[in-house]
């Protein structure tokens, strides 16, 4: 099983005057305007039905980008149906020619639809150009190509034979089809969770997030020019609450590929549970949910580090990643320092639109997203045990923008010391420096996640002991640098406890769920 060596695909810079940076801004000014309208894809038919929303600019919200059609009860069926009818001559195809159709989307995304699914990216889920090449670019290109690398990697993994004993593991597709639901904050993942399923052989409907309509469509667009065939893909859009229900009452659901929230995750696998005599097999739960991510200074950290940790952590992507930095911890003897340092670097963030490349951070996703962030900063500016030391204004007149805000607290359990936002809001606990075992503890007990964190010292006994203290409570651990951007091929990501079921997006680990191993022995 061989395949060309997957490379992580480098990041353009799209200095002034550069042929990236005009590509895109065409394709952005152009899409501005395009007043797309996206139907359900199902086999090879696209449905309008009629039951239209707008898709429309986090950071301008009255401008109308397009609309997006709405499935009912019935258009979910024949998804479904759609998809076990392609099932068998999927599953049969050989594996080299699945690995080439996702070979090939990666190279159309690095090259002729880069600027579209980038500006489509910005537009619709707001995020600057450098967001969106890290995301919408680069780490779809990763999945894709590590993916296929992994895949046969996994199916190179056969057990022993005797010369007259021939034993073979012979990695099946799930029997069923899959269910993906996917987040707007990374179109990447957006991408990878039906791929990623597909690739080994698995059918899939998939159900992108009301707020990233524009990025799924040039995936679709993406994945059909590549030649995934009609059928193994099919996009519905519109109520997850109605289309996940009659989802988990068909015979032939087999697992589900979810990011979201951890509600709607816990929801998932009770409604699941609740079908559970209605399948032919144990349906694969793999989700990637919330999380409330640490990073710790013990005191001998370097202060320029863990302020560049906190603010990119934090504040990069609007502090849109569930694995976003927003709970700190920083000793007595280093706060002054990293307080003056935080307050400078925040202060020099540049927010406004994603079509000025000069800004660092843009809107939120959405009103519902605005007003929770809000509401807790109102409330900090209230409260005796919390100060705000930068940001705290916001303003949804024009788009939904959130000033990068740091709290601090005198309570380590303080509401947005434990609750997840979703937003660039960072909570700050100042402790003791003779309680940094203690601090260690109180970290890994404050929060139910699990999925990201950082540590930050120069002392190797510190590393060890943060190290092995908070072994259970990031699935992602970092030393010395900001909890987040994991990439592909080189930082499996996923965590535990609240935060999901662990399964390590870009890995083995996670195509591994997608395949159903036959044993079987031959003797001669
Ligand atoms: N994989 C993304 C990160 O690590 C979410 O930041």
């Amino acid at each position: 099983f061989h395949v060309p060596k997957a490379v992580n695909e480098p990041v353009k810079a799209y200095r002034p005057g550069s042929p990236e940076k005009e590509a895109v801004l065409a394709a952005y000014n152009t899409m501005w305007n395009a007043q797309i309208d996206v139907p359900l894809y199902i086999g090879s038919d696209e449905i309008r039905t009629g039951n239209t929303k707008n898709m429309s600019a986090p950071h301008d919200h009255k401008h109308v980008v397009g609309t997006y059609h709405l499935a009912e009860k019935k258009h979910v069926d024949m998804a479904i149906e759609s998809a076990l009818a392609a099932k068998n001559a999927w599953a049969d195809l050989a594996w080299e020619q699945r690995a080439a159709i996702f070979l090939k989307a990666a190279e159309l995304i690095a090259g002729p639809y880069r600027a579209k699914i980038n500006a489509a990216t910005m537009i619709a889920q707001s995020k600057t150009i450098f967001q969106a090449e890290i995301d919408a670019a680069c780490e779809l290109i990763d999945f894709l190509r590590f993916n296929v690398e992994f895949m046969t990697q996994i199916y190179n993994d056969q057990p022993k034979s005797n010369s007259d004993m021939w034993n073979r593991l012979e990695y099946r597709p799930l029997e069923g089809f899959v269910y993906a639901i996917t987040p707007f904050n990374f179109t990447a993942i957006a991408a990878n969770l039906p791929a990623s399923a597909a690739m080994m052989g698995n059918v899939v409907v998939w159900k992108p997030s009301d707020s990233q309509v524009f990025s799924a469509k040039v995936i679709i667009d993406v994945f059909r020019e590549a030649g995934v065939p009609d059928g193994v893909i099919n996009v519905v859009f519109g109520d997850a609450a109605m289309i996940s229900n009659r989802i988990f009452e068909h015979a032939d659901f087999a697992g589900i590929h979810f990011t979201g929230s951890t509600h709607v995750f816990k929801d998932i696998w009770k409604n699941i549970g609740n079908n559970i005599d209605k399948y032919k097999t144990y349906p694969r739960i793999v989700g990637e949910t919330g999380g409330k991510d640490f990073v710790i200074a013990h005191p001998s950290a370097n202060v320029k580090q863990v302020v560049t940790g906190i603010v990119r952590g934090a504040f990069e992507f609007q502090g849109q990643k569930c694995s976003a930095a927003s709970r700190g911890y920083i000793p007595q003897s280093l706060w002054p320092a990293v307080k003056e340092q935080l307050i400078a670097d925040v202060k020099s963030m540049k927010m406004g639109s994603p079509a000025d490349f000069s800004n660092f951070i843009t809107a939120v996703i959405h009103e519902g997203s605005f007003d929770k962030l809000a509401s807790y900063i109102d409330q900090a500016k209230k409260d005796s045990d919390a100060e705000i030391i930068v940001g705290g204004n916001y303003d949804k007149s024009v788009g939904y923008f959130i000033e990068p805000t740091v709290i601090v607290t005198t309570n380590p359990h303080y509401a947005t010391m434990e609750t997840e936002l979703f937003g660039p809001v960072m909570t700050i606990y100042v402790y003791d420096d003779k309680q940094w075992s203690e601090t260690l503890r109180l970290v890994d007990e404050t929060s139910p996640y699990a999925l990201t964190g950082a540590v930050f010292s120069q002392d190797r006994y510190a590393i060890a002991e943060a190290t092995e203290a908070l072994k259970n409570a990031a699935g992602n651990f970092y030393i010395n640098d900001k909890p987040t951007g994991a990439v592909v091929g080189m930082q499996p990501f996923g965590g535990a406890r609240a935060s999901g079921t662990n399964d390590k997006a870009g890995s083995a680990l996670n195509l591994l769920r997608w395949a159903s191993p036959r044993t079987i022995k031959e003797t001669f």
